[in-house]
């Protein structure tokens, strides 16, 4: 088997649960598994390991004053996710890493690989943790007061997981080493090609794809208030029961999305008390709305309000962004090199820590490896062992021929 194919079996079992899923929540036991890996997968091939002021993962193959190529991902999930959405990129990193070193190939330029903290926020509720604090988009007194759903402070969780949450916050001079990062991510959906019929890369029968920027994205809480009884005392008429109003909200939501043509997703669904023979007394939504463009993103939410009559609150914003073209026109090259073919451009409706680099100013790119189901953040999530080692084919051919003073822009 082909060294990424054993280093995918070596994660295999850690965070499976019963359903064949993931649970690799961030500071979690997986999590932790997880780490330990990477650590260990560093050492064996002799880089040198840190873990930064806000919990990433770094192994530097090259250090030495100046910019550099960083490539990675992240190794947690969402509950009950995918095997590759994340860890795909850290291990075609690592195994991209080995073959040039068996090779005998040393890079021009530093190269290390990151493995991002608590990106699919699948924990505490704000996605990308570990890359926006560290460019100073996310204020550190609020990601240390975040709680999970068992109302686990993230400060308390951090400090469980052995590390010092006193510590995070930006981190401006790595920030500014990284000349340019590239993120190999297993696709999402099947999101149309750039300038065809094709929806994703099994139907362009390409292998691989070059992502082009990301959809705009917004998270919002929305409450529903009611009037708690008794379910077998209250006459129908006389009830004012927040499910019902939340369901209403759901419903809104595909109906805005559709009319908008965007995509809403009410993913989290909270009722209390929660008890079978009670009407409840409040029900909290949590809706995610992404799309094309910003305005089409708040007509939905300006829709849902006004048929729901509620008052949804953001809980958090993403704007548009489009990825370095100096980054992506050297990951096209690179395909072409490796494959003899063109690279389908595509956009991602997915969030991702090299958009939050690109935002901060970093030259950033991704490279995205066919997935014929589309299948993601779901046990489904799935990539052909072949197209992944065409990928990790492509991260070599990067890491071999980055220039030594780095000359991307963003
Ligand atoms: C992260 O993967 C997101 O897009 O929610
Ligand atoms: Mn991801
Ligand atoms: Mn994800």
């Amino acid at each position: 088997m082909s060294r990424i194919g054993r280093l995918l079996e070596t994660l295999a079992p850690i965070g499976r649960n019963e359903q064949g899923g993931y649970d690799r929540l961030a500071w979690t036991d997986a999590d932790a598994g997880m780490r330990r890996w990477f650590l260990a997968e560093a050492a064996s091939l002799g880089l040198e390991t840190e873990v930064d002021r806000n919990g990433n993962l770094w192994a530097h193959w090259r250090r030495q004053p100046g910019g550099g190529l960083v490539v990675g991902s992240h190794l947690d999930s969402v509950p009950n996710g995918g095997a590759l959405d994340g860890p795909l990129g850290v291990a075609s990193a690592f195994a991209a890493i080995r073959s040039l070193k068996e090779a005998g190939e040393t890079p021009a330029s530093n190269v290390a690989v990151v493995a991002f903290v608590d990106e699919e926020g699948g924990r505490f509720g704000i996605a990308c943790l570990g890359s926006r604090l560290m460019t100073g988009a996310l204020d550190p007194d609020r990601a240390r007061a975040l709680t999970d759903r068992e109302g686990v402070r993230l400060d308390d969780a951090m400090r469980a997981a052995g590390l010092d949450p006193d510590g995070l916050g930006p981190d401006p001079v790595r920030v500014a080493s990284i000349t340019a990062a590239v993120e190999l991510h297993v696709e999402q959906g099947h999101l149309p090609i750039d300038g065809s019929d094709a929806a994703g890369l099994t139907a362009a029968d390409a292998p691989l794809g070059v992502l082009t920027g990301i959809w705009p994205h917004g998270r919002w809480r929305i409450d529903v208030v009611g009037q708690a009884d008794h379910a077998g005392t209250t006459p129908m008429a006389d009830r004012d029961d927040p499910v019902v109003g939340a369901a209403a909200v759901v419903l809104a939501a595909r109906e805005a999305a559709i009319l908008e043509g965007a995509l809403a997703t009410v993913g989290r669904v909270e009722v209390e008390p929660g008890a079978v023979n009670a009407i409840a007394a409040r029900a909290s939504l949590w809706l995610d709305v992404r799309g094309a463009d910003e305005g089409r993103i708040r007509r939905v939410v300006d829709r849902i309000a006004a048929a729901a009559g509620v008052d949804p609150v953001q809980e958090s914003w993403t704007a548009s962004m489009r990825f370095a073209r100096s980054e992506t026109r050297r990951i096209a090259a690179a395909v072409r090199e490796v494959t003899g073919s063109e690279a389908p451009a595509l956009p991602s409706g997915a969030g991702h820590d090299a958009g939050v680099l690109q935002a901060a100013g970093v030259a950033a790119a991704m490279l995205a490896v066919r997935n014929p189901t589309g299948v993601s953040h779901a046990p489904g999530e799935s990539a052909d062992l072949a197209d992944i080692e065409v990928g990790v084919a492509v991260l070599a051919r990067l890491l071999a021929g980055f220039p030594a003073s780095g000359t991307a822009t963003a």
